[in-house]
């Protein structure tokens, strides 16, 4: 065994086409080049967590592109749905990447949940989502586990982000207790770097690769951080290393009319 080594990418809000802009950002630009900074800083052989919102309205060219950067570039992912995805759309476009809800890597597991629903922009579990949580954690009896999802289930101290927090977290928050193995979540959604603890349980919030949201906000309001990611390394005897990178070259930003989110 050895160690696992993930990069995490999310909020990718890619269009059907490479010229979708969000918030002055061109995302098609801005994941190419969080993908490459993983690479030239010695990520480039892990595998990617793509972590919802990976179209910016669930269109099926904009998993088409994806699919078709991902397989180009030789990348292995795995990946998981958010407020803007439709998740057999996606299953019908990410061709290449067939959905993998639990894995098995080296000594770890690793469990991909959806918390989107069909009616809003904030989390909650399903009572099959639940049920497919609890056979997965079964599973994985006996290894360490991390779980990921797109929403948190921690607030990041931003009112209206806070609104949107999975909003039955405590429901699965009880079966990761039961499981007793569950080292770290992995979450979305909130486009800014927050790590948190729910209860016991580290939550590691993540960059976009294209546009991020002010931190401590009431309101929605942008932030002039640039794209970025986070690499996750898994050992042997149960840890978790991770730290979230941020372009250091980017100045994309342009002032548009910022909706959508
Ligand atoms: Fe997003």
């Amino acid at each position: 065994m050895s160690t696992v080594r993930l990069t995490q990418i999310t909020d990718l809000h890619l269009g059907a086409t490479k010229d979708e802009i969000l918030g002055g950002v061109t995302t098609y630009d801005s994941f190419l080049s969080v993908l490459r900074a993983s690479e030239t800083q010695g990520h480039g052989d892990n595998l990617l967590l793509l972590t919802g919102d990976l179209a910016s309205d669930s269109q099926p060219g904009a998993y088409r592109l994806l699919n078709k950067v991902l397989d180009d570039n030789g990348k292995k992912a795995v990946w998981l749905p958010g407020n803007h995805d439709h998740f057999k759309t996606m299953q019908d476009n990410l061709r290449d990447y067939p959905f993998t809800p639990v894995l098995i890597l080296g000594g770890w597991g690793i469990l991909l949940l959806d918390s989107s629903k069909p009616d809003g922009p904030g989390g909650h579990f399903s009572d099959e989502e639940l049920a497919r949580a609890e056979a997965g954690l079964a599973q994985l009896a006996g290894k360490p586990v991390l779980v990921a999802m797109h929403h948190s289930p921690v607030a990041v101290n931003s009112t209206w982000l806070d609104r949107q927090r999975i909003d039955n977290q405590q429901k699965l928050y009880a079966m990761l207790l039961a499981h007793g193995q569950v080292k770290a979540v992995i979450t979305g959604h909130v486009h800014q770097h927050h790590d948190s603890l729910w209860h016991d349980i580290p939550v590691y919030s993540s960059p976009s690769s294209c546009v991020q949201f002010e931190q401590y906000s009431h309101d929605f309001a942008l932030s002039d951080n640039p794209p970025g990611y986070r690499w996750i390394e898994l050992h042997e005897d149960g840890s978790v290393q991770t730290g979230v990178e941020f372009l250091q070259d980017f100045t994309q930003r342009c002032d548009v009319d910022c909706v959508g989110y």
